[in-house]
């Protein structure tokens, strides 16, 4: 049996799975996300434990038993938090998350002053204000008593690891995601440690996802009911790890989640770089490595429309209603143009001044134009980071489908469409966690190699195929929406300037 824990922003979801791969069982527990000032987003790592601890312990007092078979723990992990510990493992303060805007000045410094052409070269990548090396500048220029106690740092969910291990230690695909780590060279980066002030020795030492970086502690293991052999894999960011949830592992294969953000991720074997950095550059849990672009409001742009927008619909599922309306609407339609940045936008713009906006509304537009609109504009912008692959040359043999948003049958018939590319959905829904508990088996020796594991335990279960008549319209479309932000940014940044 092998654990799987995916600690997510909201809550962590833990599963069992046993050598089949089958789920034998679940649980979750949520924690609570503050917003102290404007544009910070903060967590308490003592939170994510507990609610961890609580997670496996309701599972092992359940499942009679299944405590004492578990044999390996992975982990897939909200990526780019910042945890900062003093010498004797205490937090020092509440971990800045992923989603926390407060360092734009740090990236303008990196990016600008240190430069962006250093940056990649060091790191494969540039500042945005996710990453966590702005967020340690942060740190030591805003709270120098606190810098001055720092003597680890980690990410989110090796936090749980030294709580389970003891172990300072982290894997490459969430590394990846610090802007201090050479992806490809898979070690942390001299050059920018030292921009950064960091000193060799508070960072962790570094794994591939796949390798087991230590063991359960002996009273962890009897508190939480495992067995006290539970070997630890390292494990990795939720982007990557939810790739090898959905067997995105092999060169060509593309995933694209459709979540409240949505990623393209594409699994290739060569280290590249795009020469404007538009796309993440990142190492693989597979071992490879991977390009990802990110837009953050996909299926919360729809989300937004139906229960903010239209929240006075009197219906039992006002969703249902506002995609019946827009099934009826033809491709295009009928010339609304919709832009999906309603929180700004990271791929391909990197823009936090960014806003949503209708395009072309006439007289004979409908609330069903609208919502379909909604529906198209987020595929519009998902296709941005499918060119910019195509762009860099990196091949696009099939592309997997997967996320919330994929349960509307019509986004999915869209997105095949606006794409011009067959969609495959695969038969596992648990995502990331899914994907740690296959990197627990890995690291176990159940299977050779995370590829050779997702061939065996990921089907693919059903196909969507794009409409001819319907992608040669999209396409026409297609080219006036990668206009529209660039034709909006001077008004976007005189509107944030107000
Ligand atoms: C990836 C990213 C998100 C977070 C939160 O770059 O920012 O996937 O890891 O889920």
């Amino acid at each position: 049996m092998y654990l799987g824990i995916d600690l997510g922003t909201s809550s962590v979801k833990v599963i069992v799975m046993d050598k089949k791969g089958v789920i034998i069982d679940s649980a979750s527990s949520k924690y609570p996300l503050s917003y102290p000032k404007p544009l910070w987003s903060e967590q308490n790592p003592e939170d994510w434990w507990q609610g961890t601890a609580d997670a496996i312990k309701r599972i092992t007092a359940k499942n009679e038993g299944i405590g004492e078979q578990i044999e390996g723990i992975s982990f897939s992990g909200q990526m780019h938090g910042l945890v900062l510990l003093d010498e004797k493992g205490e937090v020092l303060r509440p971990s800045i998350l992923w989603n926390d805007g407060r360092t734009q000045k740090q990236c303008d410094y990196l990016n600008d002053v240190i430069g962006r052409d250093k940056l990649s070269e060091y790191t494969g990548n540039i500042a945005l204000s996710g990453f966590t090396g702005p967020k340690v500048m942060w740190v030591k220029e805003n709270e120098p008593e606190i810098f001055e106690k720092v003597a680890h740092i980690l990410l989110p969910k090796d936090y749980l690891r030294y709580r389970l291990t003891g172990d300072y230690k982290i894997d490459v695909a969430d590394a990846a995601g610090t802007l201090f780590f050479d992806v490809k060279n898979k070690a942390w980066s001299k050059e920018m440690t030292d921009i950064l002030s960091i000193k060799p020795e508070w960072l962790p030492e570094v794994y591939d996802c796949y390798e087991v970086t230590g063991v359960v502690k002996k009273e962890v293991a009897d508190e939480l009911g495992i067995s006290g052999a539970a070997k630890v894999t390292g494990g990795g960011g939720d982007q990557a790890v939810g790739a090898v949830g959905t067997g995105t592992v092999s060169n060509g294969v593309v995933s694209v989640s459709l979540g409240t953000s949505g990623v393209v991720f594409a699994s290739v074997d060569e280290y590249k770089v795009d020469k404007d950095n538009r796309l993440h550059s990142f190492n693989h849990a597979s071992g490879g490595f991977t390009q990802m672009g990110v837009m953050l409001s996909a299926a919360y742009s729809l989300q937004w429309w139906v229960e903010e927008v239209n929240k006075d619909i009197q219906a039992e599922n006002p969703y249902q209603v506002l995609r019946d309306e827009a099934e009826k609407v033809p491709a295009g339609s009928e010339g609304l143009l919709f832009l999906p940045y309603l929180t700004g936008e990271r791929t391909p713009h990197a823009d936090v001044n960014a806003t949503g906006v209708f395009i072309g509304l006439k007289p004979v537009h409908t609330r069903g134009h609208m919502t379909r609109a909604v529906m198209e504009g987020v595929g519009y912008a998902l296709r941005d980071s499918l060119e910019i692959l195509k762009d860099m040359q990196i091949p696009i043999n099939e592309v997997r489908i997967t996320g919330g948003g994929i349960r509307n049958e019509l986004w999915v018939e869209i997105l095949a469409s606006i794409f011009n590319e067959e969609l495959s959905i695969v038969e596992a829904s648990e995502g990331p966690a899914y994907g740690a508990g296959i990197l627990a088996a890995v690291g176990c020796g159940l299977f050779d190699s995370v590829e050779k594991a997702c061939a065996e335990l990921i089907k693919v279960s059903k196909t969507v195929k794009p409409a001819k008549e319907d992608a040669v319209v999209y396409e026409k479309y297609y080219h006036v929406f990668k206009k529209g932000y660039d034709q909006l940014k001077g008004i976007y940044k005189e509107l944030a300037d107000i």
